[in-house]
């Protein structure tokens, strides 16, 4: 069986220990042939393939970052006109004749709905759910997620120091696209006392409420957690907008720093480590008994898979009733 591995959309943080799963297993246990597709979904317009080998899988457990490279090439998307390349066409022609048995899709939630296609059109596809963001359905946790949040975490915990020199309210914000996950595990890591999520609405003299009952209470300064898709107006930016605000409303020094790309970058956590190679071997598993068209999951503490029709087009967004929340109210912490 010769099967194919791509990592498509924004990188993050445990992809290659995905794909030293996926491929160690599939070579040792099932005597499969491996091939990397390089750059997501453009390699299969393009017939960029090799082979890898154990050779090339040494050295990623720990490494940050794609070795396959990646794109956000979206095949199904609609032709401009009649003229322009027909991808879908072009892309299972390839398939076929390079001869991949599978496909394997490493990716977020654009990744799963273009997965899901690829199977719905006769391709036998598995993918593995991989963002820092852990927006995507169907899986409890994404790998990507842990390393994120522990490298906004410290950076949460470095901004303490500074604003209690200071006496400045410091406002922090982290990436999750239209998701507030990582703001709300950072922030509440990181000891936040505002935390501003997408999923939650806020308003800014409640905020302004609690840095001044702060400051009451011996506490002249505060660590305010914002996530990216948090609601602004004029297209500003969230912590932009949010730290011009708390200016505006407590007349304190206010401060803003935006985390960026810090947060897909670099090494691993541990647990990050162990849940990519657990996806990862678990994708092959699925691809051994013929369970096609199946993205991995974790559920709880167990390992296992959902459909892609099910997962495709879906966001799984921060509940309200979340204990993380429930909690962090009853101390406090002001959620808008
Ligand atoms: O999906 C992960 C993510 O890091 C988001 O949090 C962020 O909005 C987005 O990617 C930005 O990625 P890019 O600039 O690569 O499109």
């Amino acid at each position: 069986m010769k099967i194919g591995i791509l990592t498509s959309g924004g990188d993050c943080p445990g992809i290659n220990a995905t794909i030293r799963g996926v491929c160690k297993t599939a070579i040792n246990h099932y005597g499969m042939e491996v091939f990397g597709i390089r750059s997501g979904f453009r390699g299969l317009l393009d017939n960029d393939i090799e082979p890898l080998t154990e050779k090339s899988l040494s050295g990623l457990l720990n490494l940050g970052g794609t070795i396959l490279g990646t794109s956000r090439e979206k095949p199904f998307k609609k032709r401009l006109s009649a003229a322009s390349e027909d991808k879908p066409a072009l892309m299972l022609k390839n398939i076929h004749e390079l001869g991949l048995d599978c496909i394997v899709c490493i990716g977020g939630n654009g990744t799963q709905k273009t997965a899901a296609k690829l199977a719905q059109a006769g391709v036998n596809v598995v993918s593995v759910p991989k963002t820092i963001d852990n927006d995507v359905w169907g899986t409890d946790v994404s790998f990507g997620f842990d390393s994120a949040v522990t490298i906004a975490t410290d950076a949460i915990d470095r901004l303490h120091s500074t604003a209690s020199s200071h006496q400045r309210v410091m406002v922090i914000e982290v990436m999750g696209h239209k998701a507030g996950w990582i703001a709300l595990y950072s922030g509440m890591a990181g000891g936040g006392d505002v935390i501003l999520i997408p999923e939650l609405p806020y308003n800014i003299h409640n905020i302004g409420n609690t840095i001044i009952e702060r400051l009451k209470k011996g506490k002249p300064y505060s660590i305010v957690v914002v996530a990216e898709g948090i609601q602004t107006i004029n297209g500003k930016k969230a912590a932009e907008y949010i730290a011009e605000e708390i200016e505006y409303e407590t007349g304190f020094e206010t401060r803003e720093t935006v985390l960026g790309y810090i947060q897909r970058g670099g090494s691993p956590t541990p647990y990050d480590r162990n849940l990519a190679t657990r996806m990862g071997g678990h994708a092959t598993e699925l691809i051994a008994s013929g369970q096609f068209g199946r993205m991995v999951s974790l559920q709880g503490a167990q390992i296992g898979s959902v459909s892609l029709n099910e997962v495709a087009g879906k966001l799984k967004l921060v509940d309200e009733n979340h204990d993380l929340i429930v909690q962090g109210k009853r101390m406090g912490i002001c959620f808008g």
